[in-house]
């Protein structure tokens, strides 16, 4: 999608429809002003439009070149916030949809918000809430292409409103990505394929990509990774992604750890298919996470150093397959008993994190549709983050990964990690065990990964809000995307503190 600015008339531009976003304590005078330039429909239109919460009014002004004006009610002034305009936006797309609307524009509504922020809100929330995946689809989206290009009418705040405009197309492009990636059928897309797949993102966006394959993983003696791969005909693949850009801020780089299980069966530990097993495509939501994110900050251009590192595999029952009962021993040299071979995400991510170590990272970020138990302790719209309490800055971690959350619209809340939760993954057979008791499961899986860190770390667990049964605002059933803005906008702020707190 293209994204423009304009201070143009309001009377003068021309597009399919203008968006004005009004809220409650603006409606009257603006409507007076539009009325004043381009007719009295402006003012009739207060009979009807008061600028509510969710109110749409179309008015058809005569002294006007486009031909539409949808009004759109914002409510109370004092709660609008980024999220509000996402999905003011996304109620804009609808519309813009059944108009079969090439072009819209948008104008910035009176806030406390910085035209910035403001813009990359109404592009995000547009391009978002107007994605249809259509890979399988013999006759598209009934004839519709999608609407082509947003216009932003930003008058005297042109250049912060082009800055926000690309923002948001370029984080929005990156989340449809990763939408696209865990939609896909499972049986295209393979660790190979995805492997393909990203070597594709690397050389379009910039950023480099090598992939390791069957080979190279039993050199490095990833074991957990091989023992989930046992079950499969396909061979395993992990993919080792990293953006340099000309002036780093870190010295030491950012790592991210993808979760790329291409389809979880639940191994021999068989998952049952209704709700279940059928939503297993989007295993590799994490991994679909960091590609995404991989993507945004190259188009961004972020000053920052980052490795991904996404382990990838399918994880079935084939003759071949792991038992309950096996005992592995992972590339960090510890040994592990296998007592239920669907607590198969951690095994594989255990294997990149212990990896991770080689670079002396400054950071590292997983992010993994790791636990059930997440989406029953926080639902589908919110993610869990959790870290090791290795160093004095932890708490400033959670904060910081729950205010980009906020920002963002991907929204993570914290869960505590204390030691005596890894007392569940004790076991007189080996190091540790893969699975600890009913209680508190995202924990214990927590707990688990971080016997293979020993650096700063955060856990981001988002088995709930990646994948979706029946849609949301701005996010269509199915593959949702969550992480990329989330991710995004935390580095934005970890590269420079000063410009994005709060
Ligand atoms: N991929 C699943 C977790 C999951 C569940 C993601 C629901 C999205 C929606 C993971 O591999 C898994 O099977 N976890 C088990 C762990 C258990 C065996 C300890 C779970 O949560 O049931
Ligand atoms: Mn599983
Ligand atoms: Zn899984």
């Amino acid at each position: 999608m293209k994204v423009s600015v304009t201070s143009l008339p309001l009377n003068e531009l021309d597009v399919d429809v203008v968006a004005i976003p009004l809220t409650a304590e603006a409606t009257q005078t603006t409507l007076g002003h539009l009325a004043d330039g381009m007719g009295e429909g402006f003012r009739r239109a207060l009979d009807d439009f008061d600028g509510s919460k969710d109110r749409l009014l179309m008015v058809y002004p005569d002294k006007a070149r486009t031909k539409r004006f949808l009004l759109v009610g914002l409510g109370d002034e004092a709660k609008v916030d980024a999220e509000a305009l996402r999905r003011c936006a996304a109620k804009v797309a609808a519309e813009a949809k059944t108009l079969k609307a090439d072009t819209v524009a948008f104008t910035m509504p009176d806030l406390k918000l910085d035209a910035d922020t403001m813009a990359q809100a109404l592009v995000e929330g547009f391009m978002l809430a107007s994605y249809r995946f259509l890979r399988y689809k013999s006759d598209g989206d009934g004839g519709f292409k999608g609407t082509e290009r947003i216009v932003l009418h930003a008058e005297k705040q042109e250049k912060a409103g082009r800055r926000g405009g690309e923002r948001g197309r370029d984080v929005a492009e990156a989340v449809l990505t990763a939408r696209d990636l865990v939609n896909r059928s499972p049986n295209e897309k393979t660790a190979t394929m995805l492997g393909k797949e990203f070597e594709r993102m690397g050389k379009k966006h910039g950023f480099e990509v090598a992939i390791w394959d069957k080979a190279v993983i039993e050199e490095e003696k990833m074991g957990g990774l091989l023992a989930v791969n046992l079950g499969s005909t396909e061979p395993p693949a992990f993919a080792v992604l990293e953006y340099t850009p000309e002036n780093p801020v870190n010295e030491r780089p950012v790592i991210l750890v993808g979760k790329g299980v291409t389809f979880d069966t639940g191994g021999l530990s068989l998952k049952p298919t209704p709700d279940s097993m059928d939503h297993m495509k989007a295993d590799m939501s994490g991994a679909a996470a960091v590609a995404g994110t991989f993507e945004a900050i190259a188009r961004l251009k972020l000053p920052l150093h980052v490795i991904g590192l996404i382990p990838m595999t399918d994880n079935r029952p084939g003759e071949n397959a792991y038992v309950p009962g096996d005992v592995i021993t992972m590339h960090s040299g510890k040994t592990v008993e296998v007592l239920n071979t669907d607590a198969e995400g951690r095994l594989i991510l255990a294997d990149a994190l212990s990896y991770a170590k080689t670079f002396k990272p400054e950071l590292v970020i997983d992010i993994a549709t790791l636990t059930g138990a997440q989406v029953i302790a926080l639902g589908s719209d919110v993610g869990a983050a959790m870290t090791n309490q290795t160093d004095a800055a932890w708490r400033d971690r959670l904060d910081a990964i729950e205010r980009a959350g906020e920002r963002s619209g991907d929204l993570v809340h914290r869960l505590p990690t204390y030691d005596f939760y890894a007392r569940q993954l004790d076991t007189e057979v080996a190091d540790m065990k893969n699975i600890g008791g009913r209680e508190a499961g995202t924990i214990t899986a927590a707990k688990f990964l971080e016997a293979f860190t020993d650096y700063p770390w955060l856990h981001l667990d988002i088995a709930g809000p990646a994948f979706l049964s029946k849609a949301k605002p701005y996010r269509p059933a199915g593959g949702t995307g969550f992480g990329v803005r989330l991710i995004v906008e935390f580095l934005r702020e970890y590269a420079s503190p000063k410009k994005t707190k709060k």
